[in-house]
């Protein structure tokens, strides 16, 4: 379908801030990206850790065994997947858990998931009659729950603004008969107020600001103070802001230029760096326990992700063996997402020292 403002529900000449923005751009039903296209995959326009290898799903199966094991094996054990793309992660975690069967039967896991196009995707790919797919967290009632997303944060919308002056001005788009064009209105007090409660944001004259996807984790949090557990989230990002525009939109795995957005809205996905320091300062301040950040090369290697590969390749041809290690490779290497993607875990129990961590 050819972009007009009216689909989206954009009105002409309004400043749409850029959050309500790429929510539209992103997941208005029908014709936002997620629930337009098939993102994922070489033929697609990105590739995440699952699709490039079995083993990120496995190592992470382990991880949330180790977690269990760490709550004393509790009879009910609630896992919600945050996000859960095209389903690769799920269905090798279910085909894993087959093996430890005590586990397998504590386990209820539900996926929150919010593109109606991926759920019936996700449905046809994992073949398990146990899992729910869920809205809210309401149905999850007893015992501890542990909730992970693999690039979920990243896929929810953020603020911008520029600071000037100790004026904050928000990122906005507005729409003429032209079409999109970049622009700013003065920022409402209570986001500022909000940006200045965090001391990572001091001091920078542009300041991202992640406030749906706080809003998501909010919802989060109280469900683990009510339950306990804890929240696992593993996305492309960095430790200290750098004032800097980190937004990127993709499109059949190349960059496309934000200003040619107009063309492509609804057909690129438009992302942006997290910012760990900030996860961690808004964790802590809801009196949740955050370790260490870690690297997704640290998590995994800690994991034991190598000793896997070692003991699989002994079943594989040279063939098999090559492509099990140039995709290992890139997952690990400083240079591909070893270390660009972080990984942060944060709970709320008496517990410590989870594996991956230290
Ligand atoms: C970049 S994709 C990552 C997919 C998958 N985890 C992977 O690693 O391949 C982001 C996923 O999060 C979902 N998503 C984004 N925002 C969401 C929200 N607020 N609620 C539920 N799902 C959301 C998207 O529809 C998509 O499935």
């Amino acid at each position: 379908m050819k972009y007009n403002h009216k689909n989206f529900g954009f009105s002409l000449n309004s400043k749409i801030p850029l959050d309500n923005f790429l929510e539209k751009a992103l997941y208005e039903p029908k014709i936002g990206y997620y629930n337009n296209r098939f993102p994922f995959g070489k033929d697609g326009d990105f590739v995440t850790s699952p699709i490039i290898s079995n083993l990120f799903s496995e190592i992470l199966a382990i991880w949330i065994i180790s977690v269990w094991e760490k709550f004393e094996k509790p009879k009910i054990f609630n896992l919600v997947e945050l996000g859960p793309g095209d389903g690769s992660l799920m269905n090798i975690l279910t085909q894993t858990f087959k093996r430890f069967p005590e586990f397998n039967k504590s386990v209820n896991i539900f996926l929150y998931e919010k593109s109606s196009l991926l759920i019936k995707i996700q449905k046809k790919r994992i073949e398990n009659k146990h899992i729910k797919w869920i809205k809210n967290y309401n149905s999850i009632k007893k015992g501890p729950v542990i909730f992970f997303g693999n690039e979920f944060f990243d896929a929810i919308p953020i603020k911008q603004f520029t600071v000037n002056n100790k004026i904050f001005l928000e990122k906005c788009f507005s729409i003429n008969n032209k079409g999109l064009k970049e622009t700013y209105k003065k920022a409402s007090l209570s986001d500022v107020s909000l940006i200045k409660s965090f001391n990572i944001l001091n001091k920078q004259n542009f300041v991202e600001y992640p406030k749906l996807g706080f809003k998501e984790l909010n919802k989060i949090l109280k469900k683990i103070s009510a339950l306990s557990g804890g929240v696992l989230l593993i996305d492309y990002g960095y430790l200290k802001p750098f004032n800097r525009n980190t937004l990127q939109t993709v499109m059949k795995n190349k960059k496309v230029k934000m200003e040619n957005l107009n063309n492509y809205i609804g057909k690129v996905d438009i992302t942006y760096l997290v910012n760990f320091g900030l996860l961690k300062e808004f964790f802590e301040k809801k009196n949740f326990k955050v370790k260490n950040i870690v690297t997704q090369k640290f998590f995994l290697e800690t994991m034991g992700i190598i000793e896997r590969a070692k003991i699989i390749e002994k079943n594989m041809n040279d063939d098999q063996k090559k492509d099990l290690f140039l995709r290992l490779r890139r997952l690990l290497h400083k240079d591909s997402m070893g270390k660009l993607f972080k990984v942060i875990f944060a709970y709320n129990c008496k517990k410590n020292n989870f594996l991956g961590f230290n």
